[in-house]
C-alpha cells in the first residue's frame, strides 16, 4: 500500500470513493490549471471582478477530505515544470489503473460517470479509464442527444433535455446502447452505423469483435485511431459491453447532480460519480482558445478593456459557477442516497 501513501490527497480519495463505499467524488484538476500564463492571470482577475464573487471558495468549507487546488502561479507555467507535473499525474494513475485491475477478485460491476464541463480535462481522466481492459468507455455518448433534441424549434426546455439525458444515461450504463439509434443521425440500419461519435475515443469499441473488417466504400467519420475498422455493429458492442467487468461513461451535459438520483437508487447500477471541478475562470479562458468563434464577444473585452460585455454572456458564466457549485455542495454534503 505504499503507492497509496505517495499520491495526492485526492486522487487517493478518488481511489478509496471508487473502491469503498461512497458513490461520489470531487476531483479538482490542478495540473491543467497549471496552463496558465500570465495573459490568463490578469484575465481570470477581471473576470473575477465582473463577476463580484469568488467561486474558488466551492464548497470546500464543508469538506475535510477533499484537499484544495494548490494556489495558481504564472511561474509554474515553465513547459518544463508543466512537462513533469503531467509525467507524474500519469504515473499515479497508471498505479491506480494497476490496483483497481490487478485486485485478483474481479469483485462486483461498477458503473461510473464523469460529470464534468468541457476544458476541465475530463477527457484526460476519462482516457485512464478507457486504458483499461475491464471497463467499458464511452466518450460523450449524449453528444447525439443533444443533437437531436435542441433541433426543436425553440429548444427543449433544460430541464427537458436533463430528464432525457438521464434516462438514455440509465440504459447505456445497463449496456442498452440500442437507445442511441434515436438520437443518431442519419439513423442506423441494421444496428449498423458509421456515425457514432467519436467512436475512436473508445477502446472497446475499436477492438476485436467489436472492430469488424472494414469496408472500403462506407465514409466512416469517427474512426478508430489505431486500425481500420467496419462500420459499428452496435449489437457487437453491446455484448462487448456486457461482458467487459466495469462500465465508465463520460459527459459534459449534465449540469446538476440531484437529475442523477434515480440512477443511483437503481438497483440495477452500483453507480459511482465522480465530478471534475476546476476554476470556471481558467475553463473560459481555455475555451476561448479551443472554442474561438463562440467567444468572440469575450475575446474583445479581453483585448480591447472596454468593449461591452452583453449580460446575458455574464449570466451565462455565473449560471455555469452556480451548477457547479450546486452539484458539488450537494455531493459533498453526502445525502442519504448518495452514501454507500
Ligand atoms: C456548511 O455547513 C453549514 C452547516 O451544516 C451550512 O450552513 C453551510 O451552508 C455549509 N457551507 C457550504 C459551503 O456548504
Ligand atoms: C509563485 O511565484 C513567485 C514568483 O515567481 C514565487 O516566489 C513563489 O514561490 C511562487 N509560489 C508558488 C506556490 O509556487
Ligand atoms: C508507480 O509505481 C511504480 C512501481 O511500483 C513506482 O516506481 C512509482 O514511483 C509509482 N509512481 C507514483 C507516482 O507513485
Ligand atoms: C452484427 O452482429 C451481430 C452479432 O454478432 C450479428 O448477428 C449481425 O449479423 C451483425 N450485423 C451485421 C449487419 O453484420
Amino acid at each position: 500500500m505504499e503507492i497509496r501513501r505517495a499520491l495526492p490527497q485526492d486522487i487517493r480519495e478518488l481511489l478509496h470513493r471508487l473502491k469503498m463505499r461512497s458513490k461520489y467524488a470531487v476531483l479538482l484538476v490542478f495540473v491543467i490549471s497549471l496552463i496558465i500564463i500570465e495573459k490568463e492571470n490578469n484575465f481570470i482577475s477581471r473576470v473575477s471582478d465582473k463577476l463580484k464573487q469568488s467561486p474558488q471558495a466551492l464548497a470546500e468549507a464543508n469538506s475535510t477530505e477533499v484537499s484544495p487546488a494548490p494556489a495558481e502561479n504564472g511561474s509554474l507555467a515553465s513547459l518544463q515544470e508543466l512537462d513533469a507535473a503531467f509525467f507524474q499525474l500519469r504515473s499515479h494513475l497508471y498505479n491506480i489503473t494497476l490496483q483497481l485491475a490487478g485486485d485478483g477478485d474481479p469483485g462486483p460491476r461498477r458503473h461510473l460517470l464523469l460529470m464534468a464541463t468541457t476544458r476541465t480535462g475530463s477527457s484526460f481522466v476519462g482516457e485512464f479509464f478507457n486504458q483499461q481492459g475491464s471497463i467499458f468507455y464511452l466518450f460523450e455518448p449524449l453528444w447525439h442527444v443533444e443533437k437531436t433534441v435542441t433541433f426543436l424549434p425553440g429548444g427543449a426546455s433544460a430541464v427537458g433535455s436533463a430528464l432525457v439525458y438521464r434516462d438514455v444515461l440509465k440504459q447505456l450504463l445497463l449496456c442498452d446502447l440500442y437507445i442511441l439509434e434515436n438520437f443518431i443521425s442519419p439513423a442506423p440500419e441494421g444496428h449498423l452505423t458509421p456515425f457514432l461519435f467519436r467512436r475512436g475515443s473508445s477502446h472497446s469499441l475499436c477492438e476485436e469483435p467489436v472492430c469488424t473488417p472494414s469496408t472500403k466504400k462506407v465514409f466512416e467519420k469517427y474512426y478508430c485511431k489505431n486500425r481500420r475498422c467496419g462500420p459499428l455493429n452496435i449489437t457487437l458492442a453491446v455484448e462487448a459491453c456486457r461482458r467487459k467487468q466495469h462500465v465508465a461513461l463520460k459527459t459534459v451535459r449534465i449540469r446538476q447532480l440531484e437529475f442523477l438520483q434515480p440512477l443511483v437508487e437503481d438497483p440495477r447500477l452500483d453507480l459511482r460519480i465522480i465530478q471534475l471541478v476546476r476554476d470556471p475562470r481558467a475553463v473560459l479562458a481555455s475555451r476561448m482558445v479551443a472554442f474561438s468563434g463562440k467567444y468572440e464577444t469575450w475575446k474583445k473585452w479581453a483585448s480591447e478593456g472596454e468593449a461591452p460585455l452583453r449580460e446575458e454572456e455574464v449570466q451565462r458564466l455565473r449560471g455555469n459557477c452556480e451548477s457547479i457549485r450546486v452539484s458539488a455542495e450537494l455531493g459533498l454534503r453526502r445525502p442519504g442516497w448518495l452514501r454507500g
